[in-house]
């Protein structure tokens, strides 16, 4: 790994620009402290920045438009700034390669799977003003094992400051499900699971370093497999693996695929083992068969709906959350309908609602038509997003006059009702185990530790609470 500038090039200032998933605010992360152990410094604008590196996401094109549109603004920048780097990292990089490369206004192009490289990718466009690119040809081939990656994982050893308390921890890269309207697969990889032993290290260190809840991440992390000798390891023995670090006291998991294979074991885990937080993520996409075989889903949506049922039985009072893409080409009225009715029964905590965005060699984009218009994909985004509002409402309401217990994030961004004022007792944000925003006054001197608060109050999507006292689980 690349372990040091050369002369001449400490305190360079570097302005990382993230867009997209967690998935890819962990790359951020990464990239990050591995610019600052190599001697950059950052910077939050353009304006003081000698580099300046985007990290992009390709799920719909929408996220693409931002970057270029961010592109023609940092072109004209170089107009009186032509030393300026410009370096495109994440699943656009690797989408878009050379394209990319070719765009005025950049420099460097380094894909996901490359970003152990980005130091000395920054280090020789510095040096001698070369474009340079790094992409993984042939992404479905390449080999799995990747210890460049594996290694660079660890350079995140400190708690991300940014939440005090809490760092995201992946368990698994990549993606081998291919539904039909999903660009992960083609840009993120196949499939990798992380060795246990360096997830354990991992984690044990930030729990160290004061960290307390741990989110574990993975395009469908409940496909995690990972064999040594005559054991093999799924998801449910990572989390009992995780239960028993000190100092970690809750832990939560992203996204699982909708599928009966370890759905129990991962469910008796999460009701077994107090750690483990009461959250699913289980997203469905769309409630008609017909559409859910298009997408190349494996499930229906009973199946879908029974394994909600299983998780309700097995841990009472589990949250869930779901994901949805409206306007799926030949998606019809019925269709959309199908998807009303499985989002009433299902009764999420939340749902993220998508219009249907074709990307570029898809199967859904090479064979089927984007024929549902814009304004029928807005209509029903909309209306989808008004049902689950009200069941939102529903569950939230539940809340009143209860106390929960929250970590505490830090300052609320959004001002929110504000009973008290004064800077000694600021709005706070922090989340319940069963990731339920919560919103009250008390001192910042909270973030990153438990408190109990009690809901005065509740929105669909957040509640609103006192403080009762500042320990405690
Ligand atoms: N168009 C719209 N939404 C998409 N998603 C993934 N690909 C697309 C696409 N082409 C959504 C899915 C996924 C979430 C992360 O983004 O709902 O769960
Ligand atoms: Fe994309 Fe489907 Fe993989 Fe999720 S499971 S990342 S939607 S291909």
């Amino acid at each position: 790994m690349f372990d040091g500038l050369e002369n001449g090039q400490a305190m360079k200032k570097v302005h990382i620009k993230s867009f997209g998933c967690q998935m890819n605010k962990l790359d951020t992360a990464l990239v990050t402290a591995s610019l600052q152990k190599a001697g950059f410094t950052l910077s939050d604008n353009v304006d003081g920045s000698d580099i300046v590196l985007i990290n992009t996401c390709s799920v719909r094109e929408h996220a693409e438009e931002k970057v270029f549109s961010h592109l023609g603004f940092l072109r004209h920048i170089k107009e009186t700034r032509p030393n300026l780097i410009v370096g495109i990292i994440g699943c656009m990089a690797q989408r878009l390669g050379n394209e990319l490369l070719e765009h005025e206004a950049v420099d460097i192009v380094c894909g996901p799977n490359q970003i152990p490289a980005i130091c000395e990718l920054v280090t020789e466009a510095l040096e001698k003003k070369n474009k340079a690119i790094t992409v993984t040809e042939n992404i479905r081939q390449a080999s799995a094992q990747n210890p460049e990656l594996e290694d660079f994982e660890s350079v995140y050893d400190r708690a991300d400051k940014r939440i005090p308390g809490q760092a995201y921890v992946r368990v698994m890269r990549g993606c081998d499900k291919f539904c039909s309207y999903c660009i992960v697969p083609y840009v993120r990889g196949p499939e990798v699971s992380r060795p246990p032993e360096k997830i354990n290290e991992q984690i044990k260190r930030l729990a160290g370093e004061g960290v307390k809840q741990v989110t574990l991440l993975g395009q469908t992390i409940n496909s995690y497999k990972y064999t040594a000798g005559e054991k093999a390891y799924n998801l449910a023995d990572i989390l009992a693996m995780v239960s028993d670090v000190d100092g970690i006291e809750w832990i939560k998991f992203v996204t699982s695929y909708p599928t009966k294979k370890n759905f129990d074991k991962i469910l008796q885990a999460m009701a077994n083992l107090p750690k483990i937080c009461p959250y699913l993520h289980l997203p469905a996409q769309s409630g008609s068969d017909k559409i859910l075989r298009a997408m190349n889903r494996k499930y229906t949506s009973q199946e879908y709906l029974e394994l909600l049922e299983t998780a309700r039985d097995t841990v009472p009072g589990v949250a869930t959350a779901g994901d949805f893409i409206v306007g799926f080409p030949s998606e019809t009225q019925e269709d959309f309908e199908a998807t009303v009715s499985l989002v009433k029964k299902a009764r999420y905590k939340n749902c993220f609602v998508f219009k249907y965005s074709p990307r570029p060699g898809t199967i859904g984009d090479k064979k089927l038509q984007d024929n549902v218009p814009q304004d029928v994909k807005k209509k029903r985004n909309t209306e989808l997003l008004a049902v689950q509002e009200k069941i939102s409402d529903e569950l939230s309401s539940q809340f009143l006059g209860r106390t929960v217990t929250v970590l505490v994030e830090g300052l609320s961004k959004k001002p929110h009702i504000n009973t008290e004022t004064g800077i000694d007792r600021p709005q706070l944000v922090g989340r319940t185990a069963a990731d339920w925003i919560a919103v009250f006054n008390g001192p910042i001197s909270l973030a990153g530790h438990f408190a109990k608060v009690k809901i005065t109050q509740t929105s669909p999507l957040t509640l609103f609470g006192e403080l009762v006292n500042e320990v405690g689980r």
